[in-house]
């Protein structure tokens, strides 16, 4: 039996973007405005892990987390009405790339390199993609990254806004975007 194509309005909303880029912070503040569930997909597979990202990367290898990724994507996404932040990594995976952009409105948040830089120690510790590579290395993914993102619905440069005035500005956006659509 074929299914009713899912609304624009009734579509999850998925957040890609670098390592950083402030994916779950963001989802969660819109998350909480439009009285939708938040789901971090990093969050769920350390729950099913019972440990964090570096551990599961260190004890089950990166190619684990990358099967586990994109099962809880294909499958949460699926769903209606959710807020998903994805790993930065997650696009490099051409079925989640396809998954997300037919069945949800996929949002990129976009940094400068410049920015991005500024928060790089806060974020090597928990990273292990970014672990025991140059400055120079991390630059180059940083910049390849760019690539992967460029298939989504809609970017928001986040280089000088804080996280009210993005998550505003975002809803005001897809609420025209909902009005146009449905
Ligand atoms: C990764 C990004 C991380 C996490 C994992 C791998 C990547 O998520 O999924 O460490 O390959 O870019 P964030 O983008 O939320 O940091």
């Amino acid at each position: 039996m074929s299914q009713k194509p899912r609304s624009y309005r009734e579509k999850s909303i998925v957040f890609i973007g670098f390592m950083g880029s402030g994916k779950t912070t963001i989802g969660e503040r819109v998350a909480k405005k439009l009285y939708r569930d938040f789901i971090d997909i990093d969050e769920e597979i350390e729950k099913e892990y019972g440990m964090p990202v570096t551990e599961i990367f260190r004890v089950h290898g990166e190619e684990t987390f990358r099967e586990k990724e994109k099962e809880m994507i294909t499958r949460l996404s699926t769903q209606p009405l959710k807020i998903i932040s994805v790993g930065g990594g997650a696009f490099m995976n051409p079925d989640i790339r396809d998954h997300c952009l037919e069945n949800c409105i996929v949002l990129f948040l976009d940094l400068s390199w410049d920015a991005w830089k500024e928060r790089l120690s806060l974020l090597v510790a928990s990273r292990p993609v970014l672990q025991g590579r140059s400055i120079e290395e991390i630059e180059e993914l940083f910049h390849k990254r760019q690539g992967i993102y460029a298939d989504h619905n809609s970017k928001f440069r986040t280089d000088h806004l804080d996280i009210e005035e993005v998550s505003d500005y975002l809803i005001s956006s897809l609420k025209t975007s909902w009005e146009l659509y449905d």
